[in-house]
């Protein structure tokens, strides 16, 4: 029976690949990467077999991906070094005989209107065309999720800030793309060098996004699109770090120019039913 082995599995997208996975796949047959034994410890209370790996230490990849047909590399958090660690993983991938890799994208990534985020992603699907390896990509939109995490402090101080203009969104949950993952992962026919545009059936500008907010808040919450440099600089003065300030900054004008937007329906047709609607995704956050 085909083998799975999902990677980040014990960050947020992983973990809910796992149990998606596990939905039509027996544990037996799932295998997921984690950076040490504590952080697998959940993975392993649902039966899956917990490997310890390390996009850093290419040494640690090679046995973990052995024996494994369908692997779901899972992008590193580690914005600036993911290059190097995907090329990592690829190349371990390709040593252990991994049959076919699916790499989880930015929706749209080729057209580099998001240009921090796409340069990592295009270097690594690059690297996953050249290594001779089965793969497909699996490129994901926005989480709904990064949207909501900005509404307690919208909805204290009363500002919605963003460099996103009027730009669409087509976002959908991290839930929504791990469904997504699995169905693909799990096909019958996986054609090689399939590329999944992935993003949710609802397309909204913020003006929307915080209206619904302010009106389920039931507080007014003013949306506030400043210049990509402004913004930057507010998060800055915010306390992030100028490398994350960038990324989000950039990643505004990116979906300012419609970067995050798509309307081929992709994901809800693989998964089979519509993606989360933003309103339930706001609803569960206001409710949390
Ligand atoms: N589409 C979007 O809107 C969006 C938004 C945010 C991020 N992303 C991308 O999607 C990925 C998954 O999202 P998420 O929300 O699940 O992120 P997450 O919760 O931060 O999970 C990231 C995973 O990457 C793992 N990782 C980091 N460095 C690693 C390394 N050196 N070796 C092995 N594993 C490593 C982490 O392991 P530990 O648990 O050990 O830290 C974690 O399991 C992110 O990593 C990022 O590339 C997409």
């Amino acid at each position: 029976m085909t083998t799975y082995l999902v990677t980040g599995a014990n960050g947020q997208l992983g973990h809910l690949a796992v149990e998606a996975l596990l939905k039509t796949v027996p544990a037996a047959n799932v295998a997921a990467l984690v950076r040490s034994a504590e952080k697998g410890a959940e993975l392993k209370a649902l039966g899956v077999d917990v490997r310890i790996g390390d996009y850093d230490k290419p040494e640690t990849l090679e046995a973990a991906f052995k024996g494994i047909d369908r692997l779901l590399l899972v992008s590193s958090s580690q914005v600036g070094k993911r290059k190097v660690q995907h090329g990592n993983a690829i190349a371990a991938a390709k040593r252990a005989g991994v049959g076919l890799v699916a790499y989880t994208s930015l929706l749209h990534a080729d057209a580099k209107l998001l240009k921090i985020l796409s340069d990592e992603h295009n270097a690594t699907e690059a690297a996953l065309a050249g290594s001779g390896i089965p793969y497909v990509l699996l490129r994901n939109g926005w989480y709904t999720e990064n949207l909501v995490q900005s509404l307690p402090h919208a909805i204290e101080s009363g500002v919605y800030a963003s460099a996103a203009g009027d730009g669409r969104f087509a976002t959908a949950t991290r839930a929504d793309y791990a469904a997504a993952a699995a169905a693909v992962l799990t096909g019958a026919e996986i054609k090689p060098g399939t590329i999944y545009e992935l993003a949710g059936d609802e397309a909204f500008t913020l003006t929307d996004f915080v209206a619904e907010a302010a009106r389920q808040a039931e507080k007014p919450i003013t949306y506030t699109s400043l210049p990509e440099a402004d913004y930057r600089a507010a998060l800055v003065a915010a306390g992030l770090p100028a490398p994350v300030a960038d990324m989000l900054a950039d990643s505004d004008t990116g979906a300012a120019n419609g970067g995050l937007f798509d309307d081929s329906h992709t994901l809800s047709k693989l998964i089979g039913r519509p993606t989360t609607p933003y309103a339930e995704t706001i609803a569960a956050a206001l409710k949390a």
